[in-house]
């Protein structure tokens, strides 16, 4: 298959199917940062409201750098994974410091704040500055063994490079955001794990060499950790 051919019923099946998330409604890099930190593991339906407390009371970077530890982990109660919100104001912090306050869009420059790795750096890079660059986790990695029938070990890293190398090149001009989040969408509501795609409600089964040659539901393989 060309991968490029997924790129317009996608956007297309986002359009009519995406969900309304308090992040997507207004992208600004500092709200799309503190989603994306706050979905590294943890579902969407329960960040919603701690994502809507949080930047009413931490509205910009800056009160998020100059915040008491107390009230951030107030704020962070019930998600887990505190380290995260250490992080969040470490890099806030850099962020005031080194760069007048605004965040990078560059994945690159994202990457050197704490809590920021490829994958969040890609999302923010894209969805909040527009820019052609893939966030490749789990959920998109199966969409794509599944498109293109790949057997090969998810669990390699070469495979999040090449799948990452591939989508890069397929980026429609100005949907950068969109694409991604499609990507993702796609993943965590029809072309689910564990044997269990939805291929009927799939916009690009018409592609899909994973159905086509049967082996979508066993796909993407992984080998034991
Ligand atoms: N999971 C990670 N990032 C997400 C986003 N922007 N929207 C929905 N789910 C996500």
């Amino acid at each position: 298959m060309n991968l490029a051919d997924i790129v317009r019923p996608l956007l297309r099946w986002y359009e009519e199917n995406r969900r309304s998330l308090p992040w997507r409604e207004e992208p600004t890099p500092y709200r799309v940062w503190i989603s994306e930190i706050m979905l590294q593991q943890t579902r969407v339906e329960a960040v919603k409201p701690y994502f809507e407390r949080f930047l009413r009371e931490l509205p910009e970077v800056e009160a998020l750098a100059s915040a008491p530890e107390d009230r951030l982990l107030k704020l962070w109660e019930g998600l887990g994974y505190y380290s995260r919100v250490r992080n969040l104001q470490k890099a806030a912090r850099i962020v005031v410091e080194q760069y007048g306050g605004i965040l990078p869009g560059d994945p690159g420059e994202l990457r050197k704040l704490p809590g920021i790795g490829e994958y969040t750096a890609g999302a923010i890079s894209s969805i909040a500055f527009g820019r052609p660059e893939p966030a490749v986790d789990g959920n998109v990695l199966r969409v794509l063994a599944r498109l293109t029938a790949d057997e090969r070990d998810i669990r390699d890293p070469a495979a999040k490079r090449l799948a990452a190398e591939n989508l890069r090149g397929i980026y429609p001009a100005g949907r950068s955001g969109d694409f991604t989040q499609a990507l993702m969408e796609l993943g965590a509501t029809v072309c689910l794990p564990n044997g269990a795609p939805l291929c009927e409600r799939c916009p690009l089964s018409s592609l899909c060499e994973g159905l086509k040659t049967g082996r979508a539901e066993a796909l993407p393989t992984a080998s034991p950790k």
